[in-house]
């Protein structure tokens, strides 16, 4: 007879909270296999996240802005540090890279189209640039990568900014896997790699070992792509505040720090689970690291692009509160593509998941299309539909900010500030350094 979670609890068993469902069934799994976990996607468990803040509306003492009346503007300049031809985008969301090879070309042509028609970037990821997405992304950003895939000096020059990945959020210090079914003729000829193997990817640049070295490898950068183009330094979120004035001290344009809930196309589970801060935490850190370094929004100042469980227009209005200039977006975007569609459930259940839950975005048998090479599975994603359901997505989130800044009487999304903000718990206080709902208390600084 099986036992419905009702009728247990009806019955006075208690699940243990350390031995519970999910990690009994884990080691019921390692001790059958011998395989510990790889999936896709950031981290599951309940972190203090931008669920926990709250806005603090105008009445009185602040005057709110009138919604179908009064502007309230949502550009963007990133990296007019040094470069000659900083990116301008019409909405703070950026689409986050994500490899060709994790994600289907067509997928990586959707993403190029659903940015372009909104005016925002697209990056390109561990696989390298395809000819699918430059075609499509109006700006484009080329990652600079430890595994070095897909390295090209003519897609440096092709692209329209330059992003030096040290580290995810997801798996800082660790690198990715791609498994051999995803490897095609296609995939492996972009990597210089052997068709069907499972890779994993470097965790480490095999050209510098530390800030001094990665201001020399930015400055050789710069000359090969004549000071046109901004120079991002991505990192994962740990030293944060300490990585960040690294990277700036060693060139960086803009900085993208991307938190533990940040996705990714493959590691392992208990990486996922157990290494990082989450995206909260990380950003105060980043922000009081460009302040003192008196180059937070500051003319020809660095930015601060924040990634890593970026969901609505209100995570967004949040990580701008706090400091950032833009967000990107992994996850949410490949959702808003047709990922994890309920009408697909019956595949996912064959697969043994569901819609809602599939995040093998390793295995490459997405049935959406996305995360797969199979040339029969690719062929059900349609690059211009979802293109289009992207640029939707893109701009629900955008309006959504807008209307939260106009509550708080702000005319540009970069006018909210962390006056607007409470937290609901003393852990997320602590960490966006907020006071707590209805005190002045922000633990950690005195009453
Ligand atoms: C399918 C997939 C592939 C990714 N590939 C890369 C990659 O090649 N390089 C990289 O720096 N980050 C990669 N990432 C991480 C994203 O750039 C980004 O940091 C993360 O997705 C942000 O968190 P979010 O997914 O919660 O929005 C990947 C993420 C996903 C979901």
């Amino acid at each position: 007879m099986t036992h419905t979670p009702d009728d247990v609890a009806s019955r006075g068993l208690r699940e243990s909270a350390t031995f519970d469902r999910t990690t009994i069934a884990a080691i019921q799994h390692a001790a059958r296999t011998g395989i510990y976990d790889i999936r896709g996607g950031g981290a599951k468990r309940a972190l203090p996240h931008f669920d926990d803040l709250l806005f603090l509306g105008a009445s009185m003492s602040r005057y709110p802005l009138e919604g179908y009346r009064e502007r309230c503007d949502t550009d963007v300049v990133l990296g007019a540090r040094n470069a000659k031809y900083p990116l301008r985008l019409q909405t703070p969301v950026t689409i986050a890279g994500m490899s060709f090879g994790a994600l289907s070309g067509r997928a990586k042509e959707a993403l190029g189209r659903g940015a372009s028609e909104v005016g925002t970037s697209t990056t390109t990821g561990d696989g390298g640039m395809t000819e699918e997405e430059r075609g499509q992304s109006k700006h484009l950003v080329y990652q600079y990568l430890p595994s070095r895939y897909g390295m090209n000096p003519d897609h440096l020059r092709a692209a329209d900014a330059i992003e030096v990945v040290l580290g995810q959020g997801a798996k800082p210090g660790g690198g990715g896997m791609l498994l051999g079914q995803k490897i095609t003729e296609r995939v492996a000829g972009m990597r210089t790699l052997p068709v069907g193997v499972d890779q994993r990817s470097a965790c480490r640049h095999p050209d510098w070992t530390g800030p001094d070295d990665l201001a020399i490898k930015i400055g050789e950068l710069r000359e090969i792509t004549d000071w046109e183009k901004p120079i991002y330094v991505k990192v994962g979120a740990s030293r944060t505040y300490y990585d960040v004035k690294l990277a700036v001290k060693a060139g960086a344009d803009v900085v993208v720090v991307d938190g533990m809930q940040g996705g990714t196309a493959a590691t392992q589970d208990v990486f996922i689970e157990n290494v990082g801060i989450p995206t909260l935490a990380a950003i105060p850190q980043a922000v009081q690291a460009l302040q003192e370094m008196g180059v937070h929004r500051t003319e020809g100042g660095v930015q601060l692009i924040v990634s890593g469980g970026v969901r609505n227009g209100a995570d967004l209005a949040k990580c701008l509160a706090l400091g950032a200039d833009a967000v990107a977006i992994g996850t949410a975007a490949l959702i808003a593509l047709g990922d994890n569609d309920p009408a697909l459930d019956d595949e996912y259940r064959k697969l043994g998941s569901a819609a809602g839950y599939y995040d093998d975005w390793q295995a490459g048998q997405d049935p959406a299309g996305i995360t797969t090479q199979d040339p029969e599975l690719q062929q059900r994603l349609d690059p211009v539909a979802a293109g289009h359901r992207l640029a939707n997505y893109l701009r629900v989130m955008t309006m959504e900010a807008q209307i939260i800044a106009r509550a708080c009487g702000k005319a540009h999304l970069h006018h909210l500030e962390p006056e607007d903000l409470v937290a609901l718990t003393i852990e997320s206080a602590a960490m966006a350094r907020l006071p707590l709902a209805g005190t002045s208390w922000i633990p950690g600084q005195g009453l």
